[in-house]
């Protein structure tokens, strides 16, 4: 086994940082620019939590593998020849130089260019250029492997990675919300993931692209344009039905919502309906069926995602940085890179069920939504720039964000099953959970503290 240098990641120590208090409403401007709280962030919310990595589908076969970040440290997740998905540090063992440069491939072996250290796909070291000349055979090979991630796990072929050994296991992590986030994807029964990632970078801090995802406040104002040149319905995109659920460690969903009488007018339709529907065009079907939810395994959805889960058709954030969009068919990490400079990356997952023409549709939906020609990210992402830049500035800085709307305004139901919701109109409610959970990661310096000092699901009025 490669040697394992596993420091816990979270425990530097963090005295001098000043974790402002969120919980009025109330945002102080340096969360999104004091360099301070970002190293606290790599530390306490990346290296501690679990990241999601890929889709199953993005590496079937062995040798096939993925790069991508857990805050700043890059990965790669790669099949073994046993079959199994491991996430190794991308850095070489010898001078740190990054092993892999590609964004995806397949391969037998990762040589390092610059002195030529070969890894084998479960990260040991196989093989150093001299070991017997220049190095005398005095260096213990075994010991110098690729570094890898505490634990690697997936929900339903959805792979995540932590760098922490003390963290919970995934399936406790993700949580009731978590799970029902990437069920969410699953409304059709198995997806697979289309080839490419679309990436860009955003000037601005990667909480102002993570609160916006459930801003459904701005969708009027900012993508304007989008609805103008009708590609955006507005009033479908701004409901007064919309339903809130916070899940523990900032997890959260919000946006529009099934009420129960669409839901239950679902829940009556015959298997064959379910299947005629399923086979229509997206644009078909949103006319026939009551919301965005797609029915056809209505049954299984519904005792995956609990009876009130089912009818959370917002937007997912898995905390920290995994939006889950567009009708459950794309995911987008926000990706720090600095205080003020966010990469966004988007993956399209689809379900095997889809016709041609289905898969057609969606895709135009989707390229014409998200992503670097995305109509919508563009109107986002200047919007982001701008409230991050604002600041840098001596004055501006003082007078914090205001994230009030709704404060004290709504209930938290609890059904029969112990799901809890927030059945409300447009809200800051999820807004106001991510930042009050990011407080509490910072705060705490390691896992035990973190479980023991997290706030609880709230109940009762928010
Ligand atoms: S840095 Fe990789 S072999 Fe020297
Ligand atoms: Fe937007």
């Amino acid at each position: 086994m490669p040697d394992h240098v596993q420091l816990n990641p979270a425990a530097e120590d963090a005295a001098d940082v000043l974790i402002p208090d969120v919980t009025g409403g109330l945002i102080d401007r340096s969360i999104y620019t004091d360099p301070n709280l970002y190293r606290l962030e790599l530390q306490r919310i990346f290296a501690r939590a679990w990241n999601f990595m890929c889709h199953e589908t993005q590496i079937p076969n062995a040798g096939d593998y993925f790069i991508n970040f857990i805050g700043e440290d890059q990965v790669i997740v790669v099949r073994g020849e046993d079959g199994r998905i491991r996430a190794l540090l991308n850095t070489c063992r010898h001078r740190g130089n990054a092993l892999c440069r590609a964004e995806l491939g397949n391969t037998r072996t990762f040589v390092c260019s610059y002195h030529g250290w070969t890894y084998g796909l479960d990260g040991r070291l196989l093989g150093i250029p001299g070991k017997a000349d220049f190095y005398r055979n005095q260096i213990d090979q075994e010991k110098w492997g690729l570094a890898p991630a505490a634990k690697v796990d997936h929900y339903k072929g959805f792979y995540f990675a932590t760098l922490d050994p003390e963290a919970p296991s995934l399936f406790d992590y993700l949580g009731d919300v978590g799970r029902i986030g990437i069920e969410s994807m699953l409304n059709h029964g198995e997806v697979v993931a289309l080839d490419g990632v679309q990436k860009n970078v955003i000037d601005c801090n990667w909480k102002i692209a993570v609160d916006n995802l459930f801003d459904w406040y701005h969708v009027k104002v900012s993508h304007n344009s989008a609805s103008r040149v009708g590609f955006l319905n507005q009033a479908a995109m701004m409901p007064m039905t919309q339903m809130v659920m916070l899940g523990e460690l900032g997890h959260a969903i919000g946006g529009p919502m099934v009420t129960r009488e669409e839901q239950a007018r679902i829940d009556a339709l015959s298997d064959d309906e379910r299947i005629a529907i399923d086979r229509l065009p997206d644009a078909e079907r949103l006319k026939v069926t009551p919301t965005l939810r797609r029915p056809l395994r209505s049954t299984d959805t519904k005792a995956a995602m609990g009876p009130v889960g089912v009818r959370a058709t917002g937007h997912p954030n898995i905390f920290p940085n995994l939006w889950i969009s567009t009708r459950g068919m794309q995911m987008s990490l926000r990706l720090p890179r600095g205080p003020g400079r966010t990469e966004i990356w988007w993956f399209t997952v689809m379900p095997k069920s889809f016709t041609p023409e289905q898969r057609r549709a969606a895709k135009k939906f989707i390229t014409h939504s998200f992503g670097p020609a995305g109509l919508l990210e563009q109107d986002d992402g200047e919007n982001w720039s701008q409230s991050t830049m604002a600041g840098q500035g001596v004055v501006s800085r003082r007078y914090p964000h205001n994230m009030q709307m709704a404060m004290g305004q709504d209930e938290v139901l609890v059904d029969a099953t112990g799901q809890k919701s927030i059945e409300t109109r447009v809200n800051e409610h999820a807004q106001r959970w991510t930042y009050r959970c990011w407080a509490e990661w910072l705060r705490a310096r390691d896992w035990p503290e973190l479980l023991a000092t997290r706030s609880p699901s709230p109940i009762g009025r928010v």
